[in-house]
């Protein structure tokens, strides 16, 4: 793990740390905060990206950006990579939790190892993180903090139910947290995007439903003001998924989803 600040002052209170910071969901939600001053530290795991997103947020007005390279399945380097960014930011303001990888269900589905893969990198990093700062959080007694799940939680489909189990996993996981932190002013956005134009979904074909990045970074900037709790992004997704996950499981069954 290696770690770089602009300056060795320590950063402003009105921070945003960003886990999976290069993704471009994750880059355009650093772009909104960048545009309103907040101090952001980006982490990763390939330096020259976040060295290019870095120079960027400058210019879009960052009051200060560190970044931190870090792979985030290194689960043991976790304790040392938040000490390090608490020692730049004093406490947690927001936080972001964006990392994740969509391999082929057709691949993963016939090999136990991918599947493990597949678990450390939708569900079992963003938990060791989100563990440790929520404990951060609470004993501040404040702080905000976003994860990014997905509507592929919702409901197991055939097409992608490992990913999809990953999701479940963080939705119920955040939804004990927010349960658990409210009474210490500790605030858990569950973020539930639909699809969208992201490196992720390049090989998927695109139609009506899709978003940009950029939409779906209004949605979590909108969140963290109005301390929202569940967040389908874009809106519409909220009522997709209540028609998909009413159909009964007889019916549902037989579907090729
Ligand atoms: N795109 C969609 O349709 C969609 C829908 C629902 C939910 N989501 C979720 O949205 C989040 C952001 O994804 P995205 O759409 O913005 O895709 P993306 O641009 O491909 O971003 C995924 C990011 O995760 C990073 N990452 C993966 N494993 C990592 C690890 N072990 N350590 C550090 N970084 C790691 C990748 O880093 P590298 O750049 O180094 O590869 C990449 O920047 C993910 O949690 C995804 O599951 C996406």
């Amino acid at each position: 793990m290696t770690t770089e600040t602009t300056t060795s002052a320590k950063l402003h209170q009105k921070s945003c740390v960003v886990f999976g910071a290069t993704s471009a969901i994750a880059q355009a939600v650093a772009s909104e905060h960048a545009k309103h001053g907040y101090a952001l530290a980006l982490v990763g795991r390939n330096q020259e990206k976040l060295e290019q997103i870095k120079s960027h947020l400058v210019t879009l007005g960052a009051s200060q950006v560190s970044i931190h390279v870090q792979d985030l399945n290194a689960f043991d380097k976790h304790e040392e990579l938040l000490q390090g960014i608490l020692a730049e930011i004093g406490q947690y303001d927001r936080v972001l939790i964006a990392q994740g990888t969509l391999p082929e269900q057709r691949d993963i589905e016939k090999n136990y190892a991918l599947t493990e893969q597949c678990i450390k990198d939708n569900a079992l990093n963003t938990i060791s993180l989100a563990t440790s700062i929520a404990n951060a959080m609470e004993a501040q007694k404040a702080g905000k903090i976003a994860i990014i799940s997905s509507v592929a939680g919702d409901r197991g489909r055939q097409s992608n139910y490992i990913y999809g189990a990953c999701k479940a996993m963080v939705t119920t996981f955040a939804a004990g947290l927010r349960n658990r932190l409210q009474a210490s002013n500790v605030h858990v956005i569950t973020i539930k995007p639909g699809f969208v134009d992201t490196p992720m979904t390049a090989h998927i074909p695109k139609g009506a439903l899709w978003a940009q990045p950029e939409d779906v970074a209004k949605d979590i900037m909108s969140a963290f003001e109005k301390d929202k709790n569940i967040v389908y992004t874009p809106w519409f997704w909220r009522y997709i998924m209540l028609i998909i996950q009413h159909v009964p499981e007889f019916i549902f069954k037989k579907l090729k989803l």
